[in-house]
């Protein structure tokens, strides 16, 4: 019964999970000691984050293993159909971080709209000698109240995108390949609610309309979503977050918008080349950077654990 949490696990997780007799190692087995390390010590369970990989080569060379669990949701680092294909379960916390992530979207968009990544900057260094020209500066700050917001991608971290942005007195229009209309609950802290429907709407009149773009889609196959052709249908002085995946934008359309004064600000939770993202992208004094954090968050991670261990138990059916 012993489970390799590779990349880590919430305490609840290793609690619930040890309350029913499992041991659970926290240790970080490097990637190319995995198999020995596997093998050795006969794991049955693996758990992993974005970092581990599991690999076809991975999954061969280990037949011990029955479960592998992804505490998040993407699992590219995961050969998912193939583990399936050997009857290995493979699961994930598809909406345990869903808040989260979209709590961060707002994290980026009040700080770009306050020009908070140049000011935590600039501060520092010249705030005691140039203050008033400093606050010069950034004199032109926005308000997110009555703006529009585009949701690109109305699945789960979509919708509670548009959750908070109601709640904000947002306009919130949306586009997705598969969700045509969203009921949307807006709950208030007295328990009290009101229900909005969203009608999704095609990708360019998001794109023309919107004065905040936001990204919920999965990696795209095909390459980039929003590329140049994207950037030239916006608004001028648009802002784009991007808590999703990292190749979903061009970050060279990025840089180029954001130069030209197409975009005014970017929000990037997740890059192209993680974990060595760009120096242009991370010097760039109009994004707000944060590195790959959409789900980390105490709470994300008490209910990603919890949830890990309960579907263990029940595919193990160890109550
Ligand atoms: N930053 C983080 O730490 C973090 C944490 C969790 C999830 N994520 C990422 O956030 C993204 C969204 O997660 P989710 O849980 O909301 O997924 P989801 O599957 O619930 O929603 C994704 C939505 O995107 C839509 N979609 C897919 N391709 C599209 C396209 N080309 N055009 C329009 N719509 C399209 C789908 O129909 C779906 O409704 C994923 O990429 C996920 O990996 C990031």
């Amino acid at each position: 019964m012993k489970i390799l949490a590779n990349d880590g696990l919430d305490q609840s997780g290793i609690d619930a999970l040890t309350e029913k007799g499992f041991e659970v190692i926290t240790t970080k087995i490097p990637q190319e000691l995995l198999v020995d390390y596997i093998n050795e010590n006969n794991i049955r369970t693996v758990l992993v984050r974005s970092a581990t990989q599991i690999r076809k080569d991975l999954i061969d060379a280990c037949p011990s293993i029955e479960i592998i669990g992804r505490g998040g949701v993407g699992m590219d680092n995961i050969d998912v159909d193939y583990a399936r294909s050997k009857n290995i379960h493979v699961i994930n916390t598809p909406s345990a971080s869903s808040e989260s992530v979209a709590e961060l979207v707002f994290a980026h968009l009040f700080s770009g709209a306050r020009f908070l990544p140049d000011s935590n900057r600039k501060m520092p260094v010249i705030g005691d000698s140039e203050f008033a020209k400093l606050k010069k500066c950034y004199e032109k700050g926005i308000e997110l109240r009555g703006k529009t917001i585009g949701i690109i991608g109305m699945g789960r971290i979509g919708q509670e995108v548009a959750r908070i942005a109601l709640g904000l007195g947002m306009r919130v229009i949306a586009a997705d390949s598969n969700v045509g209309r969203a009921s949307i609950k807006v709950k208030f802290y007295n328990n009290q609610f009101i229900n909005v429907d969203i009608e999704t709407e095609p990708l360019e009149g998001v794109l023309k309309h919107a004065d905040f773009i936001t990204l919920h889609v999965p990696a795209q196959k095909d390459g980039y979503m929003i590329g140049e052709e994207a950037f030239a249908l916006m608004k001028e002085g648009v802002a784009i977050v991007n808590c999703s995946r990292g190749g979903v934008i061009d970050e060279e359309a990025l840089v180029a918008a954001l130069n030209s004064g197409k975009v005014a600000f970017a929000g990037l939770d997740v890059f192209m080349n993680e974990p060595t993202p760009s120096k242009e992208i991370l010097n760039h004094p109009k994004i707000s950077l944060t590195p790959h954090t959409g789900a980390s968050t105490v709470e994300a991670q008490d209910r990603i654990g919890l949830s890990l261990a309960e579907q263990i138990c029940s595919i193990l059916q160890v109550y």
